[in-house]
């Protein structure tokens, strides 16, 4: 395709009758379906079919997903996949991946995929071919990694760099943050990182309170360089060095010690960052989607080139999954289209996402920028709203932590929560040997969890172990309440990558049967836009027109609590 060729639009691909899902035969279906389904307990279905684990498993690359513990049936997978074909998902897919402008509002292509295809793949943008400067990218990532980890990557004052500081936000943050944590096994530990992204001057403090200026080397990821937390706290960060290291170091320091990953050179070079150290990516990639690009260059650092280059290629599995596997064993479709099932038909508000392993603490606090960001939507494609539920809240925590605080709600509260269990067969390799049996512990609290979410405990069976009457109702589990297990040899960079691509996809999927455009995030702006307005009313106590009487009196309030 030439440049001059008019880029395909794909607005109508997700709505190609112009029929809004919840008029569409196939949501007819599925609604009968689910009225017939009723209260159709798991205990049943596991009873009735003694082969169902078998059948709903699949196994892609590392990972063994086992989806049978959910409330679905043949005929259910089948109205599912039906309901895919007819809003169009395949179909949007390719045009995700042969980079059509998929992102309508913003008018870009959505090609994350490109950044862990291969050097021998060809994927035009505009006609023009993307990978070679994803890999040019990359090698230049790769040589500066190499240096800061054999401590050749010297300061101002001669000595190496041994603390990274990240500064970033949301999806220059989230990603890195999240990788560098679960990945801690296969990181240099002779190097410190941190990872700053809140605007509270707490969070830079508390990365640089023990921190040597001359050996502190600060990358500032921000794909627009222009996101007010980051360019405030790299600017407070340029002030560290320079009262540290003495103002006149000045540029040469700031050459030294900081190095920029965005797509915005002209912003970067105005922050004074010589552009010979800034690592690009391109307007192709959304924030949320984007650390495997130059904004992973913390965790490559960590990671070293060739462990990162294995999270890439764990990546790239799960997209040649999910762009060649048909509906019914392809595994982002499935996850997708389950979540498509429980919010539009049994209400569910929130989705769990629970690993069992502690590496993986920051891993659904990276999955809400992913899904909420990208499916917190309620107009169509075309601008229409919706009259269905889109994404849902995304939250959890590892387990077994969560057991001793929110699971008492997930096994007998009123609200109906799918979870997503995630764990490891083999302990972290470098687990001293004293804590390597820790981990059966660990691995039976996630399969324990969910047999108990799945098929409970009856009153008769309450009763049958002697609890006393008036105790039966508040000992017995309902169960029946859905999960899908994600299990996995060990948790690597290749696996790591698998998991992220696979949600990725699963957003996707689910973003094109809703018929959202799943990667623009217009709701963020507005608090952006009023925090601006509001601080000089806080700091000068200037009058901003318009402010309601609520927010009025809190700014008045707080200017009183600071003495203003
Ligand atoms: O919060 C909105 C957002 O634009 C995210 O989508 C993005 O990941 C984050 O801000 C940071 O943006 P940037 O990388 O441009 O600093």
């Amino acid at each position: 395709m030439s440049a001059s060729t008019p880029l395909p639009r794909t607005e109508d691909v997700g709505s190609r009758s112009g029929i809004p899902l919840d008029r569409r035969e196939e949501w007819a279906r599925l609604s009968e379906h689910r009225d017939r389904f009723g209260a159709t307990h798991l205990r049943g279905l596991f009873a009735d079919d003694p082969a169902r684990a078998d059948r709903y498993t699949l196994g892609v690359g590392g990972l063994h997903v086992d989806y049978s513990k959910n409330l679905v049936t043949d005929e259910t997978l089948r109205l599912l996949a039906e309901l895919a074909d007819a809003t169009g998902v395949a179909t949007l897919r390719d045009a995700m991946l042969r980079g059509d402008h998929i992102n309508l509002t913003e008018d870009r292509a959505v090609l994350h995929t490109a950044l862990r295809a291969p050097r021998s793949a060809v994927i035009r943008e505009n006609g023009h071919d993307v990978v070679p400067e994803v890999h040019r990218v990359l090698e230049r990532m790769a040589a500066f990694a190499e240096r800061v980890r054999a401590r050749t990557w010297l300061g101002h004052t001669g000595k190496p760099v041994t603390r990274v500081v990240n500064i970033g936000i949301g999806g220059s943050d989230l990603g890195p943050a999240m990788a560098y944590e679960a990945l801690r096994p296969h990181t240099d530990r002779g190097l410190e990182f941190r990872f700053v992204s809140n605007v509270d001057g707490t969070d830079l403090h508390e990365a640089l309170v023990d921190a040597d200026p001359g050996r502190t080397l600060f990358v500032v990821a921000s794909k627009t360089f222009t996101t007010i937390e980051t360019v405030t706290n790299a600017e407070a960060a340029r002030d560290w060095l320079l009262s540290g290291l003495g103002e006149e170091a000045g540029s040469d320091a700031i050459a030294k010690h900081f190095v920029a990953v965005s797509t915005n050179a002209d912003e970067v070079a105005k922050f004074g960052i010589d552009t010979a150290n800034m690592f690009e990516f391109w307007d192709w990639v959304g924030g949320r989607y984007s650390y495997d690009s130059a904004i992973g260059l913390s965790l490559m650092v960590a990671l070293g080139p060739e462990r990162f280059r294995e999270m890439l290629a764990g990546f790239h599995l799960m997209d040649t999954h999910f762009a060649t596997a048909p509906a019914e064993r392809n595994l982002p479709f499935l996850l997708g289209l389950l979540g498509v099932w429980y919010g539009g038909f049994f209400d569910a508000q929130s989705h769990a996402v629970l690993p069992y392993s502690h590496y993986m603490s920051k891993f659904t606090a990276y999955l809400q920028q992913l899904d909420m960001e990208s499916n917190g939507k309620s107009v169509q494609r075309d601008g229409r709203p919706v009259n269905w539920q889109t994404g849902p809240v995304v939250w959890g925590t590892p387990g077994t932590n969560g057991q001793h605080a929110y699971f008492q709600l997930l096994h007998q509260g009123t609200r109906f929560v799918p979870a997503d269990l995630i764990g490891f067969a083999r302990p972290a390799p470098d687990l001293p040997e004293g804590l390597v049996p820790q981990h059966d512990l660990l691995m039976a609290n996630l399969f324990a969890q969910g047999q108990a979410l799945a098929f409970g405990r009856t009153s008769a069976e309450v009763a049958a172990e002697g609890v006393p009457a008036d105790l039966v109702p508040h000992r017995t589990f309902p169960g029946n309440r859905p999960t899908t297990t994600i299990l996995a040899g060990q948790l690597d960079p290749s696996v790591l990558g698998q998991l992220v691509a696979l949600y990725e996809h699963k957003v996707f999927v689910q973003g094109a049967v809703w018929n959202i455009n799943s990667f623009d995030q217009w709701g963020v702006q507005l608090g952006k836009v009023l925090a601006k307005r509001v601080e000089p009313a806080l700091t000068e106590g200037t009058e901003v027109p318009d402010l309601d009487p609520s927010t009025a009196a809190l700014v008045r309030h707080y200017r009183d609590l600071r003495g203003r």
